[in-house]
């Protein structure tokens, strides 16, 4: 593979098109308008200006890896040619939905369509396709360049070919994948969310305040974050829209949202994006 596509350019569809072009891939990074982008470029080009302050990356390597990188504002046309695409939008089914019927008329028919869903199932995003064995999850963490695993999702139909391509080219980004099947948060998520809503539980129920319990879990279990602050790092409503996929497909009261985490997204305090959440960022 050379030439690939990711379709938004928030923060993980930059980190995406980021780590692509860094090991040598041609990027389209599509998404609905300049603006974002643009932004998106300039992202890109300070995260790379980080590792050449490092001395991880030099000078030339940050021009190649930015020159690698076309922007789009049309799926039909940055699609053209690719042989995989890494779907980064938001995380709202219909939009999902809408964006893999797009892709599925407009790729190459033999391109591989990948989703960096968080929870949404790949089997129904498969199922919105006519090449669901074409079909797979590639979930990346946050922030992209630095974390070093990819949860690669099989989907009810994902091939037994595509899922080690996929597995291989994870590889070819320094990554490491790990394969998982397709079932609601699939690993990463259906472990690291009833940690937050537990520690969430915790403060709402007065066990210790917010700093003790971040301070417990950084500096008792080696954690960079307490879950606390990585809960305000990923966005509250993530947290509670993952949450909710847990509760809703695994049918089993212990992954009830707490009703601090509820109320706090329902008052706008959605973590650094907000510049609020259990902290300040401001
Ligand atoms: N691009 C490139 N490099 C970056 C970067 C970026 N966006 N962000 C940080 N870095 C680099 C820094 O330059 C630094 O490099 P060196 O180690 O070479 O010095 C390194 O990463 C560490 O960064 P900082 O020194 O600025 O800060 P830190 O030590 O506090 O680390 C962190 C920051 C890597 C984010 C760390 O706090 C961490 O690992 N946090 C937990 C992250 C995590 O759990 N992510 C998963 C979230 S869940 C998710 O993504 C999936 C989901 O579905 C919800």
């Amino acid at each position: 593979m050379t030439h690939v596509a990711v379709i938004g350019s928030g923060t993980m569809g930059n980190g995406i098109a980021h780590v692509f072009a860094q090991h040598g891939f041609s990027v389209a990074l599509i998404d609905i308008n300049q603006p974002a982008l643009d932004k998106a470029l300039g992202t890109i080009a300070r995260n790379l200006d980080r590792q050449v302050s490092k001395g991880t990356l030099s000078e030339t390597d940050k021009t190649d890896t930015l020159g690698r990188i076309q922007t789009y504002t049309s799926i039909a046309e940055g699609v053209q040619g690719v042989q995989l695409v890494v779907e980064a939008a938001t995380e709202n089914v219909d939009l999902k939905l809408q964006i893999f019927r797009d892709l599925d008329q407009h790729a190459p028919q033999e391109a591989i369509l990948a989703s960096n869903t968080s929870s949404i199932s790949i089997t129904k995003i498969a199922a919105a396709t006519k090449r669901p064995a074409q079909v797979i999850g590639m979930h990346f963490m946050n922030p992209v360049p630095v974390m070093k695993l990819v949860e690669v999702i099989r989907g009810y139909a994902t091939s037994d070919a595509v899922t080690e391509q996929v597995m291989d080219l994870s590889r070819q980004l320094s990554k490491t994948p790990t394969e998982v099947n397709d079932y609601p948060g699939f690993v990463a998520n259906r472990i690291l969310m009833p940690m937050i809503n537990e520690a969430i539980i915790s403060l709402f129920e007065g066990v210790a305040g917010v700093e003790e319990i971040d301070t417990v879990m950084k500096l008792g279990m080696a954690h960079p974050m307490g879950p606390l602050q990585l809960a305000d790092f990923i966005g509250l409503d993530v947290c509670l829209a993952i949450l909710r996929v847990l509760h809703d497909g695994l049918g089993n009261p212990k992954y009830a949202p707490c009703p601090l985490l509820v109320n706090m997204v329902m008052a706008g305090r959605l973590g650094v994006k907000s510049g609020e959440g259990f902290y300040q960022y401001t």
